[in-house]
């Protein structure tokens, strides 16, 4: 019984000097055990490599996250600056938040938005990003999805340009930011609300209502509620009025709920095929001024999802729920 205990014991600590040593042979300057603990997504991944001579002078340096970095680059680089995206009314973004949505500058149809460059795939334009909540919330069974769009010049480098961070509050966008939740039931398109921030700095909230050939979605202007057939069983769906969206997006809560540190921070698939964590690609972007990388982004809160068990691991790390 003893000699088993050494045995096991003995083992224990053989592998742990050599999981150690692996860990850390392409790593030198890594010491950080929060990456270790982030394993999962394959951020253990070296994030450079150095090649040796054999006399031992260093010849190549091969880093990861510059690699990742100009892979999603050649995702998202925008061919041509989305400024136009940003202020995406038709460019006609109004000096105040409008008292009513439904005047000529609003455009009437989706389509006319600019935010997505293919209605019938749902492709966004350039520049237009997409991003996913940690914990999507519940509603009615809808599938949902989202970008963000912040005005630019092809570059995310002046104030204008960028999301004022928080670690713990929520994000400051800067005006003509555009935000984007698209609404889904069993396969149908039910509507695509926008929250777009003016030039008085105060968000204006839209919602578009697709039509029944499901081909482009028209401006809504007061509340509606209808029966949506999925698959044979009716569910009634409320596509809510402005006043409704300004009850639960208030200036007091920041206006936008969603995007803040704690609910971004996972590695999400993007269009492409590439994965990245959101908050290090958009730091990589510059659509946040904060430098978060793959390495770091372990520190920054993240909730944990309702379905992922293996979080519990993780709530050292000053995970909170939303
Ligand atoms: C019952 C409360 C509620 C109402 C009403 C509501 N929203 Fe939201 N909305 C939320 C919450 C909570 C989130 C964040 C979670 C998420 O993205 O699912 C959100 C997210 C969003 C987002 C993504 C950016 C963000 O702030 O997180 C947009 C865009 C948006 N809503 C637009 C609208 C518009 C337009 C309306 C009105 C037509 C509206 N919402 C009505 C609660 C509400």
């Amino acid at each position: 019984m003893g000699n088993k205990v050494i045995f096991f014991i003995s083992l224990l600590l053989i592998l742990l000097i050599s999981f150690d040593g692996a860990i850390f042979e392409n790593n030198p300057s890594e010491s950080n055990y929060h990456d270790l603990a982030l394993a999962d997504d394959g951020l253990s991944l070296p994030r450079s490599t150095t090649f040796e001579n054999y006399d031992g002078s260093e010849v190549t340096t091969l880093s990861y996250r510059a690699e990742r970095a100009k892979q999603i680059r050649a995702v998202f680089a925008p061919a041509i600056p989305v400024l136009p995206i940003g202020k995406f009314l038709n460019g006609n973004l109004p000096v105040g938040t409008p008292d009513d949505v439904s005047g000529p500058f609003a455009p009437a149809l989706l389509s006319q938005t600019g935010a997505f460059s293919d209605l019938a795939s749902l492709t966004a334009s350039d520049g237009v990003v997409p991003y996913e909540m940690i914990e999507p919330f519940w509603s009615d069974g809808a599938s949902k999805s989202r970008w963000m769009a912040v005005p630019n010049d092809g570059t995310h480098d002046t104030a204008d340009e960028q999301v004022v961070f928080s670690d713990t509050e929520a994000w400051d966008f800067p005006r003509g930011s555009v935000l984007i939740k698209h609404f889904e039931l069993g396969g149908k398109r039910l509507e695509t609300r926008f929250e777009v921030k003016g030039d008085d700095d105060v968000y204006y909230y839209l919602t578009y209502k697709w039509n029944a050939a499901q081909t482009d979605a028209e401006l809504l202007v007061g509340s509606l509620d209808e029966d949506v057939d999925v698959d044979g069983t009716v569910q009634s769906w409320h596509y809510p009025s402005r006043a409704e969206c300004v009850s639960c997006h208030f200036p007091q809560n920041g206006g936008v709920l969603g995007p803040k540190t704690r609910n971004l921070n996972k590695t999400i698939t993007y269009p492409g095929g590439v994965s990245a964590n959101q908050l290090a690609n958009l730091s990589e972007m510059g659509i946040i001024a904060e430098n978060i990388t793959e390495a770091n982004a372990g520190n920054y809160m993240a909730v944990a999802a309702k379905d992922d068990l293996s979080r519990s691991s993780r709530t050292g790390r000053g995970a909170t729920s939303t």
